[in-house]
């Protein structure tokens, strides 16, 4: 495995941005930027597993993104569900497991039935898990949270007991959260999850984004101490 003497991330997430800024400095219209970022996505994935990443988590869809153009929305769910009816049986394929977090609240019956499809079918797969956030808001999960606590009638004293309630209860806290497109913001991402983890920009825009970009923030990475509070380590 490449990178050997080097602290790999277990859990890498990307906040995906840029795809409109792209098309538009080509003259296209900001669906075939999407369309260009799922390309990324592949190559993104495909660098992680081979770098030792087990978890790469990307922002796909947020709560406020329903927001956008009414063409756009409907555009991005074709997208999500055309990618994961062709890719599937590819990333099966290779291992790799496919979880959606979000909340399913608004996402129309046939999106869902893709979302629960995929899952199933690479349930099995242990190489690398990618998650993808799918109308997935911050805020939005810690509300619901809460409220699955409730009706578990269980109640909420300590971090393990809201966690457990999470979206994707057993999923690691990022080490290592990118955001591309030069914004230097959350937008609603990660919102518990993210509190120790280290954030790598860059203005890279996300359909160009791949391996090397990805080998650049895990070289940052590598370089970063992370304290947890505690005093530095001499
Ligand atoms: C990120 O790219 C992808 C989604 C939000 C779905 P944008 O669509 O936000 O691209 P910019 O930020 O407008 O360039
Ligand atoms: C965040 O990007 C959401 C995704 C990448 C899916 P946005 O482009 O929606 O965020 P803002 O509006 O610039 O904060
Ligand atoms: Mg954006």
């Amino acid at each position: 495995m490449e990178q050997e003497n080097k602290k790999v991330p277990v859990h890498v997430a990307v906040i995906m941005d840029g795809n409109g800024r792209w098309a538009k400095k080509r003259g296209l219209p900001r669906l075939m930027g999407h369309r260009a970022g799922i390309e990324a996505l592949e190559r993104t994935l495909r660098a992680a597993a081979k770098l030792g990443v087990r978890y790469l988590s990307v922002y796909a869809f947020s709560t406020e993104n329903w927001n956008r153009p009414k063409l756009e929305v409907a555009g991005l769910m074709e997208l999500l569900q055309r990618f994961a009816k062709a890719k599937v049986p590819e990333l099966k394929e290779n291992g790799v497991r496919v979880r959606f977090c979000g909340s399913r609240k608004g996402v129309p019956e046939e999106v869902l039935r893709v979302i629960d499809w995929s899952e199933a079918e690479t349930a099995e797969c242990d190489r690398i898990t990618l998650v993808v956030c799918f109308n997935y808001g911050g805020r939005q999960e810690i509300l619901d949270a809460i409220a699955a606590a409730r009706d578990a009638r269980c109640e909420i004293r300590s971090e393990a007991d809201l966690q457990r309630f999470l979206y994707v209860p057993e999923l690691p806290d990022p080490d290592l959260l990118i955001r591309t497109s030069g914004e230097l913001r959350l937008s609603n991402f990660w919102l518990w999850q993210s509190s120790y983890s280290e954030f790598y920009f860059t203005d890279v825009l996300w359909p160009d984004f791949g391996e090397e970009e990805l080998k650049k923030a895990l070289e940052a990475f590598s370089g970063r101490e992370r304290r947890y509070g505690r005093v530095e380590q001499l």
